[in-house]
């Protein structure tokens, strides 16, 4: 098998749990797009187990526990572990969604010690702020149980593709030179590799948005603010000009909007049984 190319980041995860942590109020209403990616995970899970058979599920990153409240419901004799590295957000969600044994942890390190086996392991939106995927991912799939079902959504590389050119014309315009403040996502060929064996699906989901600002604050809202380590503030002429390019490469003629891509990547994986 090729080497896979790594994308490993520095990340601050103390300001990221900080950041989502923040935004466990704003969370829901400013992530309709997380949300249909959840139910593409649940629709999944759903004609994968139609007649349950599933006793311990673990949840990677639940935040507010909107996807655990849907498990519970599919689910409602099995055990749910709910995971997310943000206290706020599991606060959040204990007080939404009682009855799974909740743990405010790094799922990169909680799933390193992990010496329990579950029959559904389940992550939506979360592992893209993940350091080592490709070991968080070997992980889960030898926590699964024989017979085990995996299902993780997460984002690629065009996620906010149009942000990242817009910041580019912006860069060169003022001749300086070219710095990333979109969060660095793993390509599909990144994600196929981590995983041969498990299904891969793709799908574009297209937000839209009144101005740039709007859907800045829409990124803000739902605590997503890049936190790699070591992020130089964005040069006045830049935060100055890329709205400008965002609007002139991105708004439709005739549309008052503006377009986001979101990049969805789902892996399903089957452990074999026995
Ligand atoms: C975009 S939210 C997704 C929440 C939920 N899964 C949903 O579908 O709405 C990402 C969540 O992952 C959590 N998170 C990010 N990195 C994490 C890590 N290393 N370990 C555990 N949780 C993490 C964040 O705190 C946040 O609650």
């Amino acid at each position: 098998m090729p080497a896979i190319k790594n994308t490993e980041f520095d990340l601050d995860k103390k300001a990221l749990a900080n950041r989502f942590g923040s935004r466990a109020e704003s969370y829901e209403a400013a992530t309709p797009v997380q949300k249909v990616m959840g139910q593409c995970l649940l629709d999944r899970i759903r004609s994968e187990q139609p007649n349950g058979g599933v006793r311990e599920i673990l949840e990677v990153g639940c935040g507010t526990g909107r996807l655990t409240r849907a498990l519970k419901a599919l689910f409602p004799s099995a055990n749910i572990t709910a995971i997310d590295i943000s206290q706020e957000m599991i606060d959040h969600a204990k007080k939404q969604v009682p009855g799974p044994a909740y743990l405010v942890i790094d799922a990169e390190e909680y799933l390193q010690s992990l010496n329990r086996q579950f029959d559904l392991i389940v992550s939506n939106a979360t592992v893209q702020w993940f350091v080592h995927l490709d070991k968080a991912i070997g992980r889960m799939c030898s926590a699964l149980a024989p017979g085990g079902f995996l299902a993780l959504g997460t984002f690629a590389e065009r996620t906010f593709c149009e942000l990242a050119d817009a910041f580019n014309c912006a860069y060169q315009k003022n001749q300086l030179a070219v710095q990333n403040h979109v969060v660095p996502m793993k390509s599909v060929d990144y994600l196929r590799q981590t995983l041969p064996e498990a299904e891969l699906v793709e799908r574009d989901i297209l937000a839209h948005f009144a101005d740039v600002r709007t859907f800045l604050q829409s990124i803000k809202d739902a605590g997503a603010v890049n936190s790699q380590a070591g992020q130089r503030p964005i040069p006045r002429t830049v935060l100055r000009d890329m709205p400008h390019y965002y609007e002139a490469l991105y708004k439709k003629p005739g549309s008052r909007e503006i377009q986001a891509t979101y990049h969805a990547c789902f892996l399903f994986y089957r452990r074999p049984p026995g």
